[in-house]
């Protein structure tokens, strides 16, 4: 038996087509590492088993317990449905699968900053009860392909050892078009990762989030099962945010002033604001918080973000 024929056989394809699409170099690498190893599956899973480290000893992957539920989150009534659905399938796996089915499982969540990206996977994960996985790519991508493949590799081993939502929350640093050298490996070795998620861990969800879709190339795109888009809020979503993040405090607000005082501004933005009211309102002993609270940290909010050349409404 040659080293290769050890390997299951959805290794072998996934090495192939990454031989394929990929610089030579990086995969033989990774294929030298891959069949250097016999694969074993525990019996039991272990999420406390210790994280995969870099040859440099920096932790390749996060792992998390979220507590943040999915109705905490204010998001476009297409992506909370497509959302829902895919949670839905992830719990309805089996009965798919007797029909010769597989849920959607690799997302892509590209929208600007501070809309919720990453909440959702952490949301997606609470919700199906299972850990978040995050992927440091900045961790995973070595100048040396020896150690790129090695690290992949010790990734693979942990991630299809357990049950979890993996997440790839740095996909900028491979999504520009060009090719110049650091853009080039960081996207074949994220062409590698999403290949390899594909055959070995089937079951579990992969996310991968980023700020610039439009500078993602379609080949990327068709490697994902669902690209859920994210935006500014609404109006009506503003309303509804302040709502939520306001909660716990007694109000006395225009909501209509407020939201067009807040409008342009993302998510986190307006959390922010409400975050300033709510410690002022503590601070100066008021009994409510009131709309000029929210205008004036609003207003001010919004000077300095020009100012540093965020805002541009
Ligand atoms: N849609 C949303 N609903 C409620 N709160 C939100 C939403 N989006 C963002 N927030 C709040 O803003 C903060 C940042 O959100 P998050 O990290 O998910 O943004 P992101 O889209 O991943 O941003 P980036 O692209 O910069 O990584 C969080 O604390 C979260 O509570
Ligand atoms: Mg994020």
């Amino acid at each position: 038996m040659d080293d290769e024929s050890a390997l299951p056989a959805a290794v072998r394809a996934a090495l192939h087509r990454a031989h394929r699409q990929t610089a030579g170099a990086l995969t033989e690498q990774l294929e030298q590492a891959a069949a250097s190893r016999v694969r074993r599956r525990p019996m039991s899973v272990n999420n406390l088993a210790p994280v995969p480290l870099s040859d440099e000893e920096v932790p390749l992957v996060t792992l998390s317990n979220p507590t943040l539920s999915l109705d905490q989150l204010v998001l476009t009534g297409q992506t909370a449905a497509a959302l829902r659905e895919v949670l839905n399938e992830q719990r309805h796996r089996s009965r798919l699968a007797a029909y010769g089915l597989r849920p959607r499982r690799k997302l892509l969540l590209a929208g600007p900053s501070g809309t919720g990206k990453t909440r959702t996977a952490e949301a997606l994960a609470y919700a199906l009860g299972i850990p978040l996985l995050k992927i440091r790519l900045s961790a995973v991508v070595s100048s040396y392909l020896g150690q790129t493949a090695r690290h992949i590799e010790r990734i693979l081993e942990y991630a299809e050892n357990g049950s979890w939502v993996v997440s790839f929350d740095e996909i900028d640093l491979f999504a520009s078009e060009r090719e110049d050298s650091d853009h080039g490996e960081m996207r074949r070795v994220s062409t590698i990762l999403l290949q390899q998620f594909e055959e070995y861990a089937a079951d579990n969800l992969v996310i991968a989030t980023t700020n610039h879709g439009a500078a993602l190339d379609s080949a990327m795109w068709r490697r994902f099962d669902e690209v859920l888009v994210y935006k500014h809020p609404t109006q009506a979503q503003i309303a509804e945010l302040l709502e939520i993040k306001l909660r716990k405090f007694p109000t006395k607000i225009n909501k209509e002033q407020v939201s067009r005082a807040l409008a342009g501004l993302s998510h986190a933005e307006i959390e922010a604001i409400c975050q300033d009211a709510m410690r002022k309102s503590v601070l100066s002993g008021a009994k409510n918080i009131n709309t000029a609270d929210l205008v004036e940290s609003a207003a001010s909010r919004k000077k300095r973000y020009k100012e540093a050349g965020k805002f541009q409404n």
